[in-house]
C-alpha cells in the first residue's frame, strides 16, 4: 500500500530546502571561522551558534519528509562562500542570506497552497516565523556594527561589540510578542 502523503513535486522541494538549510549551516561556520581567526571570539561564537540552528532546520525537514512516508535526499554541497572583506561585510551577507532563504521558504508555501497540502503548509508557517526572527537577528547586527562605528569602529568598541554578540540570544523578539509594558 502507498503510504506516501506528500506529491513528489513536493518531497523534492523539500528535500531540496533541506539540502539548503544544510548549506546555509556551512556558510555561517565559514563565517564563523573567518571571526574566529580575525580574533572575534565572540562574533565567532555567535556565528557557530547559528551554523548549529541551520542544522537543526534541515533536521527539521528531513524528519517531515519522513514522517510524510517520503524520503529526503542528501545532496552534495557547494563550497562555502569565500570569506567576508570586513565585518561590514560579514554582516551584510547573513541578512542577505537569510532573506534569500525567506524566499525559498514563501515559494514552498506557495506550492503547498497551490496543492492545497494543508499538512505541508501547517509545517511550513514554523519556518515563515522563524524567518522572522532570522531577519531581524541579521539587521540587528548591522545597527549595533553601525552604533559600534562601522568599519571605522574603534578597538575598544569592536571589544565590546564582539562581548554583546557572545552573549547574545539565539532568538529575536517578534513584533506578536510585544506587549505596551515590554514593546
Ligand atoms: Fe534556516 Fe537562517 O534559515
Amino acid at each position: 500500500m502507498n503510504t506516501k502523503r506528500l506529491s513528489s513535486t513536493l518531497e523534492e522541494a523539500l528535500s531540496k530546502q533541506m539540502n539548503v538549510e544544510l548549506y546555509q549551516s556551512h556558510t555561517y561556520l565559514a563565517y564563523g571561522i573567518w571571526a574566529s581567526d580575525n580574533g572575534y571570539a565572540g562574533i565567532s561564537n555567535f556565528l557557530f551558534r547559528h551554523s548549529q540552528e541551520e542544522r537543526e532546520h534541515a533536521i527539521k525537514f528531513m524528519q517531515y519528509i519522513l514522517n510524510r512516508g517520503g524520503k529526503p535526499t542528501v545532496t552534495a554541497l557547494a563550497s562555502a562562500p569565500g570569506d567576508p572583506q570586513n565585518l561590514t561585510d560579514c554582516f551584510n551577507k547573513v541578512f542577505q542570506h537569510e532573506v534569500e532563504n525567506t524566499e525559498k521558504i514563501y515559494r514552498l508555501v506557495e506550492l503547498a497552497f497551490d496543492e492545497k497540502d494543508w499538512a505541508t503548509w501547517n509545517f511550513l508557517q514554523w519556518f515563515v516565523k522563524e524567518q522572522i526572527e532570522e531577519e531581524t537577528l541579521a539587521m540587528d547586527l548591522i545597527d549595533k556594527l553601525k552604533i559600534a562605528g562601522g568599519d571605522k569602529a574603534s578597538d575598544e568598541s569592536l571589544f565590546t561589540l564582539d562581548k554583546t554578540l557572545g552573549e547574545t540570544p539565539d532568538d529575536a523578539d517578534l513584533a506578536r510578542d510585544a506587549t505596551s509594558e515590554n514593546p
